[in-house]
């Protein structure tokens, strides 16, 4: 009867999934064709960004009370957990992205997309000044924007500490471009040292892959690395691929300080097996052109000839962020990120607010905490409107009791309750179709590792991807990895 159960429920899964891609399809087809125009009379919310935080926003907030416009650089949405599978061919970047319009389209009320660089914000004017930066420019690649409400989602950038060289020389792991970025030069590097009459030191330089940062983001691209190297590599170049080295650096005395001792453990042991060079207590000191200096537990430095170097040290705050920050001292002297209250108010204002990356609250920077900000602050601003309608309402009463009734509505919309993040596990993949699993469960935590878990990962990810489409070419992607394996062609 188990057995029937199970295939019950996958038969019912399957159906639902297939139900709602055929909706999703009709959906993309059809958008909403003559979205009523933008109205005076509303407010206007900004909103800066098209990640995690702001995307989540923009599908919660209500047309009908706000004129919405989106300012961002990328005119899509990127599924950042997934982006390290794109470094080595594992997954088409072009699975794991959205059109921002995707969400747009289909409001009831026009929002504005403009695909540009919010280069100042004039908190006193409340106006912002966007920037054409892509490389299509147009007579005019500069213009303003005023808002009532701005939102700032702007997430951060890769943090290199001020390190000379890593911006020069080194490869960050953030961005669709990065992940081309690795992928193109992994391939450089290769075939380079397949170059006749290369000397056998400068293969060997050519063949070290260094990553720095054991965070999640480093821990998962030298695993994708791994794999690639163990099921594709040793087949294309088999002259080569057993001198290929990766080596992980990482400052701390371990990797993903974020997980329970016995994950950190594993992931050590599935390193140490996988032949990942793991230097922990060891930290950078200055990137060049071909080496790295690095000082170890001993205190000495040395240096690290490398091929491919890529970066992952952690986030800093983006410019915009800290010219915002500057303008108001007092308040906002946090160096991670913008300064905001529970109810995701930029300290020190009234009609900015901020989520993600772009903020420094008690929470990690993650995708899981900016996308329930972004659902929460969309409440936020319906409440704000239910209560300016209420106050205007409570002004206009004819009578005491019309009155009175408008005061309990007022009192309602005006109770906003304050931010809750509810935490629903960390995952990281290690190589080797293993992963590594931190779930809440009852009052502690559930800490599994191994190929079960790299199911559940898998699954995981699958279900919360963006889109029907994203998921079907994702599925796609990793059925493709099996039967014919990598590309290895050098875009
Ligand atoms: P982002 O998603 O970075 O979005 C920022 C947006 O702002 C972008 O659209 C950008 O183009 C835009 N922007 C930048 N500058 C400007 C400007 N001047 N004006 C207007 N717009 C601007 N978290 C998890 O919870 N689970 C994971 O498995 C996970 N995996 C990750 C893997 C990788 C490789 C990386 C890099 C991160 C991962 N994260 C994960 C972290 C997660 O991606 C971030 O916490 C999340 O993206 C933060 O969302 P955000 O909206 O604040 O910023
Ligand atoms: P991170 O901040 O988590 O880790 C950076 C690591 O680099 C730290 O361990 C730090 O000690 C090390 N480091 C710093 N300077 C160094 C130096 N000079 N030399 C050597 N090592 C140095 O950064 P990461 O991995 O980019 O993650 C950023 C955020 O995104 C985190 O909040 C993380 O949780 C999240 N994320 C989550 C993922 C997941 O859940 N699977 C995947 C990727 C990112």
């Amino acid at each position: 009867s188990k057995w029937k159960a199970f295939k019950n429920v996958t038969a019912f899964g399957a159906v639902g999934f297939v139900g709602y891609t055929l909706y999703e399809m009709y959906y993309h087809r059809h958008p909403t064709e003559y979205p009523n125009p933008t109205d005076p009379k509303k407010k206007t919310v900004v909103i800066l960004g098209s990640g995690w935080a702001s995307t989540s926003f923009l599908k919660s907030i209500d047309t009908d009370l706000y004129n919405v416009v989106v300012v961002s650089p990328r005119n899509y949405f990127l599924f950042t957990p997934l982006l390290p599978s794109c470094t080595v061919g594992t997954i088409d970047i072009r699975s794991l992205v959205e059109p921002i319009r995707f969400i747009t389209r289909h409001k009831n009320n026009e929002v504005k997309v403009y695909e540009a660089e919010c280069t100042e914000i004039d908190s006193e004017k409340k106006v912002i000044t966007i920037v054409d930066n892509s490389e299509v420019k147009g007579d005019n690649a500069t213009s303003t924007i005023a808002y009532d409400y701005l939102v700032v989602g702007i997430g951060a950038q890769s943090q290199t500490f001020g390190i000379k060289g890593v911006e020069e020389y080194g490869c960050f792991l953030k961005e669709v471009w990065d992940a081309q970025k690795i992928r193109t030069k992994l391939m450089d590097c290769i075939e380079t040292a397949a170059f006749p009459g290369q000397s056998p030191e400068e293969i060997e330089r050519l063949l070290h892959m260094v990553v720095v940062g054991g965070g999640p983001t480093g821990i998962e691209y030298a695993a994708e690395l791994h794999d690639f190297l163990v099921e594709d590599l040793t087949h294309w170049y088999p002259e080569l691929a057993g001198k290929i080295k990766i080596t992980l650096v990482e400052a701390m005395p371990n990797v993903l300080p974020a997980f329970s001792k016995q994950l950190i453990d594993y992931t050590e042991s599935t390193f140490k097996q996988q032949n990942i060079h793991l230097h922990t207590k060891t930290m950078v000191k200055e990137v060049k052109e071909k080496e790295i200096i690095v000082q170890g537990p001993d205190g000495v430095k040395e240096s690290m000839p490398y091929g491919l170097l890529v970066w992952a040290t952690g986030n800093t705050s983006r410019p915009l962020v800290k010219n915002l920050m500057a303008q108001y001292p007092e308040t906002q002297n946090i160096r991670r990120g913008l300064a905001v209250d529970d109810w995701l108010r930029m300290a020190g204002t009234n009609d900015i607010y901020a989520l993600g990356d772009a903020t420094a609250t008690k929470y990690a920077p993650t995708a899981q905490v900016a996308a329930q900000q972004g659902k929460y602050l969309a409440r936020v601003f319906a409440q704000l409107h239910a209560t300016e309608y209420y106050e205007a309402q409570v002004e206009e009463a004819a009578t005491p009791e019309e009155k009175a009734k408008n005061m309990r509505r007022l009192q309602k919309a005006q109770d906003i309750k304050p931010f809750h993040y509810s935490h629903q596990g960390s995952l990281c993949y290690i190589g080797s179709d293993k992963a590594i699993a931190d779930l809440p469960f009852g009052p502690g935590n559930l800490a599994s590792g191994g190929v079960a878990t790299y199911a559940f990962w898998r699954s995981a990810y699958i279900s919360n991807l963006f889109s029907a489409r994203n998921k079907w070419l994702v599925i796609t992607d990793w059925t493709k990895k099996t039967f014919w394996g990598r590309d290895i062609s050098r875009e």
